[in-house]
């Protein structure tokens, strides 16, 4: 058995914020991030939850997939930013759609969670223990950054996507690959609230997203080809076969250096940065959904999803749809 993606979602705020909206509040400009990134807008949640967001894109993925909440027996939710430290935003959403049977936990990889917790949810599935499972990841990034920072702020959005999976003998995921190398870890982070025991001196403010933009750059040029022959190696397949690649989506020159690398006609890179931006953990997931909806996926075609983030993180998956 492998777990098979049998239904998507996808939930963006209201607020869609163009790049010349935020040069009127910051020291920047649509050309530079354009050109630096190709991302136009992104959104931001004004008055949303991540929880609720997370449950409009879940509840989209059951219905494609023809499923009661009260089936699942595991929800997993891959975020950095869930609304509460506890319970979990996978806990949340257990409740918002009253899933009573499943087990939920959050998984923390952040722009690679949601490959993390789609490869999780394979081994659960492989190993027999599970056979209808939500694999959600989304993100409220805005509230880790610095407003006042113009290199990190104007490259992240908010938003959730979810995929619903379930155990099938035939189509599914058919080679994964991930990888983590903790010692890199400083170039992209966010620090939590510090120690405040009565024991401990504590002066230090909250911290926000700082990362080494060039030093991020380069690992994910280099990490994500790797990755994807890997996974397709893994799956018994050649990379020309694949007829769809829903890479992680940071920024478009990535995407393109992936493309001549491995030697992919960007039209079977799709990408939806240009009005998302990066949405760590839910990029994946909401580009899918958009795919999927536009009927860009057939059953049967084979689809890698690829992505890296912090930790450092990285991981793909080959799979039928
Ligand atoms: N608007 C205008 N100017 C900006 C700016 C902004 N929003 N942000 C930075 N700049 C300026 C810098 O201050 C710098 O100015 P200086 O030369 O006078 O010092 C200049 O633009 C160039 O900055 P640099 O960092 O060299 O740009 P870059 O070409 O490396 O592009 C990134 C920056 C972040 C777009 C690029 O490094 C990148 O995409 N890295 C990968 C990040 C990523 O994928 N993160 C997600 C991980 S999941």
């Amino acid at each position: 058995m492998r777990a098979r993606i049998c239904g998507t979602g996808s939930a963006l705020p209201r607020r869609e914020v163009t790049n010349d909206e935020l040069s009127k509040i910051m020291d920047t400009s649509d050309e530079w991030i354009r050109s630096r990134t190709g991302i136009c807008s992104r959104h931001l949640a004004v008055e949303e939850s991540l929880t609720a967001l997370a449950a409009r894109a879940a509840r989209q993925a059951l219905s494609e997939a023809g499923m009661e909440a009260a089936e699942l027996d595991m929800i997993l939710a891959a975020t950095l930013s869930a609304d509460k430290l506890l319970p979990s935003l996978a806990c949340e959403l257990q409740r918002e759609l009253s899933a009573e049977r499943a087990v939920a936990f959050d998984i923390n990889a952040a722009c690679s969670g949601f490959i993390f917790a789609l490869q999780t949810a394979d081994a659960y599935i492989k190993s027999g223990q599970y056979g209808k499972i939500l694999v959600v990841g989304g993100e409220i990034l805005s509230k880790l950054m610095d407003w006042n920072d113009r290199s990190t702020c104007v490259l992240f959005g908010d938003g959730a996507g979810a995929a619903v999976v379930r155990a099938d003998s035939e189509f599914g995921i058919l080679g994964s690959v991930q990888g983590s190398d903790g010692a890199r870890g400083e170039v992209l982070m966010c620090e939590d609230r510090k120690n405040n025991n009565p024991y401990v001196s504590n002066t230090k403010d909250l911290s926000y997203v700082s990362m080494d933009g060039q030093e991020v750059y380069k690992f994910a040029v280099r990490t994500v080809p790797e990755a994807i022959l890997k996974a397709t190696e893994r799956a018994g397949i050649s990379v020309d076969e694949v007829d769809l690649f829903i890479l992680h989506q940071a920024n478009i020159r990535i995407l393109q250096s992936v493309s001549k690398r491995l030697k992919i006609p960007m039209e079977k890179i799709p990408m939806n940065l240009q009005t998302c931006g990066n949405i760590s953990a839910g990029s994946i997931p909401i580009l899918l959904d958009f795919v999927n909806r536009r009927g860009m996926i057939q059953r049967g075609n084979k689809i890698v999803l690829a992505g890296f983030g912090a930790g450092l993180t990285w991981g793909a998956s080959a799979l039928t749809w």
